[in-house]
This record gives structure tokens, sequence and C-alpha cells, in this order.
């Protein structure tokens, strides 16, 4: 995980970040927007970047929780936008828990643009630990990541769809594929964690 994770911030400071955007992907704003859409509720964008879509999310009356391991990233993330919990920090690091655990069985939209297919084992193991920590009953996942393709240096190594789907558990089922890379999960209204407040 230490790998990619120097890698990101290193390509931030360097201003090598050629996902960061202007435009905001459909499958988001239909999932905010579209038919279907939930309404508002607590939102975590996990690998969140520079804030653009946590952004968007929150000026549609979204709460959201956004972090990333660069703290370049989050730096420009808060110029952007005041009212969102930004954290810099990377997935599995002590300093994330009492985050998570605020938002433990609360959250009823996790996203996760670009973040998950460049991590290792380990960093997907904590993955899934977070989104299974947080996610609400019912809650949804929109998830883009590369199909797996090898190694992982230097481009991320990506993941199947088979792959997310068993890190999730059961609890979760693959319930669209709006487009090449993209994926909703859904996770189910029985059996999950207690709400807690
Ligand atoms: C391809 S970029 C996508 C960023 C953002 N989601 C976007 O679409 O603009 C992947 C992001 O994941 C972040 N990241 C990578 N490993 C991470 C980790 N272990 N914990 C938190 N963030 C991580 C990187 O710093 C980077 O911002």
């Amino acid at each position: 995980m230490i790998a990619m994770e120097s890698q990101y911030r290193l390509m931030y400071r360097l201003g090598l970040t050629p996902w960061d955007q202007d435009t905001i992907p459909t499958e988001l704003t239909q999932m905010i927007e579209g038919a279907g859409a939930q309404p508002p509720g607590l939102a975590l964008d996990i690998g969140c970047g520079t804030g653009r879509h946590a952004d968007y999310m929150a000026s549609r009356g979204w709460h959201v929780t956004a972090f990333d391991v660069s703290s370049r990233a989050i730096e420009e993330a808060r110029r952007r936008r005041a009212d969102i919990d930004w954290h810099a920090v990377g997935l599995g690091a002590p300093s994330l828990d009492p985050v998570l655990g605020r938002l433990a069985g609360r959250v009823t939209l996790v996203l996760d643009i670009g973040c998950l297919h460049g991590l290792d084992t380990r960093g997907r193991a904590a993955w899934a630990s977070t989104v299974n920590r947080v996610a609400a009953p019912g809650a949804r996942l929109l998830l883009r990541a590369a199909p797996s393709r090898g190694t992982g240096f230097i481009t991320p190594r990506g993941i199947d769809p088979a792959e997310v789907s068993a890190l999730l558990g059961p609890e979760w089922s693959r319930a669209g594929h709006p487009s090449h890379q993209w994926d909703v999960h859904v996770r189910s209204i029985l059996g999950a964690p207690p709400f807690r407040c």
C-alpha cells in the first residue's frame, strides 16, 4: 500500500494528475439526480483527490465526509468547499478510526472513483472493512475501477467485479453496471450491523 500511496503523493506534488478533470461523471450525476436517485443523506468519498465529486454531492444536499492519502490534494479540496468533513489520511490509518466511528452504519452512499483499483491486498482489506463499517442497510456503493491488469507497478493493478464482491462480502450485491469500469453495489437491508449514533 505504501508504494502506491507514495506515488500518488508525488504525482499531486508534481501536478501530474490526469484523473483530476473538471467534469462530473454522468454515472455520479445519474445516481444523485437521475431516476431512482436516493434522497440526500451521509456520503463517504474514499480517495477523494481534490474533492470535486464531494463538492458536487454537497451542492446537492449531501453531508459528505471525504479523505485522501495526499495532503496536497486535501489542501486543494479544503479551498474548494468548507462544509465538507475533509481528512488527509490513508485507509487503515489509526487517525481515520474516530471518523469512521462517527459514521458507522449511517452512510447511504459510498463513492470510490479510482482508489480501490490501485490498492494492494492489505489496502483492499482496509477498504472493505471501511466500507462495511460505515455503510447503512440499503446503502449504495458507486465504484469506478479498472479491470485487473497485473503487477500495479506505476499503473494501478486493477480489480475485477468478482474480487470486489468477494471483498464486500455476502451482504452486498452488484446492482448495476452503468458503463465500462463503473459498478453499483447495494448493501442488503437485512443482516447489516446495528445502527449507531
Ligand atoms: C485515480 S485518483 C482519483 C482521485 C479522485 N477520486 C478523483 O476521481 O479525482 C486515486 C486517489 O486515491 C488516493 N489514494 C490512493 N491510495 C489511498 C489510500 N490508501 N488511502 C486513501 N487514499 C488513497 C490517491 O491519493 C488519489 O487521490
